[in-house]
């Protein structure tokens, strides 16, 4: 215990960069209750696996989807691993063809290259448009007689961006693949939005929707939904030693924290409490965005509650050095996600830095220097690049 009073968990006063967030705190308390069981063996623990119901049929109705089927996994991670799972043993039942491939745009998280290498299956991954969502030519084009399934992303990791879904979802179907919705980041703000992103939108087959980014619920509860029965049990294994016979989860004993944290936020949260936190973190990016491209740096135009823009290398790293969490794009692109815990206070706080540490601001106002030329001051001059 000693040790554990000496390690401090995160404080998240300066974390920009990460995906998940401070659980509510009722969410936390139950998560505690909870501890010790295991909706895996849901004969012997049953009241989490009731609780697990719940909360599969509470997820379901931020998805759109009349008639749950699914299970708490362990994050987005192992949901679109199982949805990856479940096309391809379905596809090998129905048409026992040659190697299969899925088809995912570049912006798809790289959970989906784990599934690919273990499941044996081929990853066609396709161009993204000018605004960062899957080309929908570049999708059709790749799609072949051995394609199980399609991935379209509804809150993209870096960018924020949403999908085509019902374009992508027409396409998978004329081809007899699975439509798997990635909406790991963005189930939880979606529904405040306009998109067309859930089971009610379209004809999608699974989903990946997890609890505990937006939906405030502690790690780890993931959700993977299904709109028939058959994908589940495509997942589904014999089990000779627990009370249950079969198992379709991918981790066999698993976290009753994360169900019962999960049922307990969204019984808080949903939607009221869900809706007024989409409006906050939207205010806040806006003003973020705003703030940034007023200070002459080049701004993606957010559509979700995440701020992508144009810093440089050196002026993150000084803000890194700062005690700034921060992520960057793969093409280099400065990446702050505007999750709960995210205020203004700590935003200003952030901006208040950026002016401390972008020392060429002190002489771009009259002067010919491009943005892409820092002067460092701090160190008595020379160009940092
Ligand atoms: C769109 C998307 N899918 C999947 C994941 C993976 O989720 P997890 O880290 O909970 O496994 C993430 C993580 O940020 C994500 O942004």
């Amino acid at each position: 215990m000693e040790s554990i009073r000496r390690s401090q968990p995160q404080d998240f006063d300066k974390v920009l960069s990460s995906m998940c967030t401070e659980p509510h705190p009722l969410a936390q308390e139950a998560a505690a209750e909870f501890l010790a069981t295991n909706p895996g063996d849901p004969a012997t623990y049953q009241a989490i696996a009731e609780l697990e119901t719940k909360a599969i049929n509470r997820l379901s109705e931020v998805a759109g989807l009349a008639n749950p089927h699914g299970y708490i996994a362990s994050g987005g991670t192992e949901a679109n691993i199982q949805a990856i799972h479940a096309a391809r043993n379905r596809a090998n039942d129905e048409t026992a063809s040659g190697q299969a491939n899925v088809v995912a745009p570049a912006s798809v998280h790289f959970s989906v290259n784990k599934a690919a290498e273990m499941l044996g299956v081929d990853l066609w991954i396709v161009p993204v448009d000018d605004d960062y969502r899957a080309d929908l030519d570049a999708v059709t084009a790749a799609i072949d007689t051995d394609t199980v399934a399609v991935i379209g992303v509804a809150g993209t990791t870096e960018y924020g961006r949403v999908d085509p879904i019902p374009a992508l979802t027409d396409i998978a179907h004329d081809a007899g693949a699975h439509m798997h919705v990635d909406a790991s980041w963005g189930g939880f703000v979606l529904p405040f939005t306009g998109y067309a992103w859930s089971f009610a939108d379209a004809p999608i087959d699974s989903m990946a929707i997890d609890p505990h980014k937006f939906g405030r619920a502690p790690i780890p509860a993931g959700g993977l939904l299904a709109r028939e029965q058959a994908t589940v049990d495509a997942l589904a294994v014999e089990t000779p030693y627990l009370e249950t016979t079969s198992q379709a989860t991918l981790t066999g004993t698993r976290s009753g924290a994360g169900v019962a944290g999960t049922v307990v936020a969204m019984e808080e949260l949903w939607p009221a409490g869900y809706h007024q936190q989409y409006n906050r973190q939207m205010d806040n990016t806006t003003f973020l965005a705003d703030q940034l491209a007023n200070r002459g740096i080049e701004v993606v135009t957010p559509t979700l509650p995440l701020v992508t823009a144009a810093v440089q290398p050196a002026t993150i790293e000084a803000l890194q050095a700062d005690g700034w969490r921060l992520a960057r794009t793969a093409s280099g692109h400065l990446r702050i996600v505007c999750m709960p815990h995210v205020s203004r206070t700590s935003l200003e706080a952030f901006l208040d830095d950026i002016d401390r540490v972008r020392p060429w601001l002190l002489v771009t106002a009259d002067s010919l220097l491009p943005d892409t030329i820092l002067l460092d001051v701090r160190e008595g001059g020379g160009f940092l690049g």
